[in-house]
């Protein structure tokens, strides 16, 4: 059956995991993506420069923020092929490759988005009993470990994506003790159109976000919805891709084949998110190396062509197994050049004022 498959792949240019022709097809990529990151390496200039202010309109744009979000909108199950089975983390796994060292531990994706979750934990100071939101939840992974490391710690989760919300009342809330409604609230909304007022000032202990600042425009207006529902004392940290220097082609996705799959995202430089101190005080920031990044897709590619007879033809047409193919290619040989060095995470903590 996978063989007949192979075939009529073969036939339309569709190369599969692991062969020769898709190998090549990501070096080319990489070199690419390591001769851009050389031309602005070491480019400070501020996003403004390129006509990208994070201080200035709506939280995420309104005119492609449904688009955006549609991406994880797509089918249910091709999540579900890919992603790790124990948390449906759609961010990177921390296998521990740092700036210093690119060295990659050889451990499952279900472990390493297991660490990732745990280095957030301690870099937020994450106690039991303490109230967390969940910001852009995706799947409820985060919420999920959370609530089962920590027996009296409370959970909301925001999303509004239809179908990852589905899966957090479908899945988790039915499967899992853990989810009670006393200890777990989903809400499925943009956070930007939600009033703060809903959750009394003062409310969270922790306000934490992976994979969120990159559909985020208005940082600025971010920091200060969160800073109203942030208790005193109360810490925020933010989690997402970054540059390590301004890659101007790089701040408004449209400008690039990743505008495809997010349109209105941004690849915020470093440096970026560090400016935001007036609602929250920022304290500290972490750059995550980018072979984390790159393992973590490499698995999801891998376990994509694992599961392809499920996924063609019955779910998936030509044309959309190729673009998850190129897409996985794609996002690989961008978070791979310089040993990571160049392309990966950040995280920054921030306190309420
Ligand atoms: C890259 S996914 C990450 C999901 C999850 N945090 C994880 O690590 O698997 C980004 C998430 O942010 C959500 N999101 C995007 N824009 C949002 C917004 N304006 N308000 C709240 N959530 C948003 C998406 O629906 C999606 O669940």
């Amino acid at each position: 059956m996978k063989n007949n498959i192979f075939k009529i792949f073969l036939n339309n240019e569709i190369y599969r995991y692991g062969t020769t022709e898709l190998l090549n097809f990501e070096t080319q990529m990489e070199r690419y993506f390591t001769r851009e990151y050389k031309q602005w390496l070491n480019n400070k200039e501020s996003p403004e420069t390129y006509g990208l202010n994070s201080f200035s309109g709506e939280i995420s744009k309104i005119e492609t923020r449904d688009i955006s979000v549609s991406h994880y909108d797509e089918e249910y199950f091709l999540y579900k092929s890919f992603l790790d089975k124990d948390y449906m983390a759609y961010t990177m796994g921390y296998f521990g490759a740092t700036k210093e060292s690119s060295k990659l531990n050889d451990i499952s994706l279900e472990q390493a988005q297991a660490n990732k979750y745990k280095l957030i934990v301690e870099r937020a100071n994450i106690e039991d009993g303490q109230t967390i939101l969940d910001l852009g939840c995706g799947y409820g992974g985060l919420s999920k470990y959370l609530l089962a490391t920590f027996p009296n710690i409370k959970v909301i989760g925001i999303n509004p994506s239809v179908v990852q919300v589905n899966h957090i009342r479908n899945v988790l809330l039915q499967e899992n003790n853990e989810f009670d409604n006393s200890r777990f609230r989903i809400i499925q909304a943009f956070f930007d159109d939600i009033d703060a007022s809903i959750f009394e000032d003062d409310y969270f202990d922790r306000v934490i976000s992976i994979g969120l600042l990159e559909h985020v425009t208005n940082i600025d207006l971010l920091q200060n919805k969160i800073s109203r529902i942030l208790k005193q004392g109360g810490k925020c940290l933010h989690h997402c891709i970054v540059a390590c220097d301004t890659l101007p082609g790089f701040l408004n996705s449209e400008d690039t084949l990743m505008g495809e799959y997010y349109p209105g995202a941004h690849i915020w430089p470093y440096n970026e998110p560090q400016r935001h101190d007036v609602h929250l005080h920022f304290l500290e920031s972490w750059f995550i190396n980018g072979l984390n990044y790159w393992k973590t897709l490499d698995e999801w590619h891998r376990r994509f062509w694992e599961t392809i007879d499920q996924l063609y033809p019955e779910y998936m047409t030509l044309e959309e197994v190729d673009k998850w193919n190129k897409y996985f290619s794609l996002c690989k040989a961008m978070f791979r050049p310089n040993n990571g060095t160049s392309y990966g995470n950040g995280q920054y903590l921030y306190e309420k004022r």
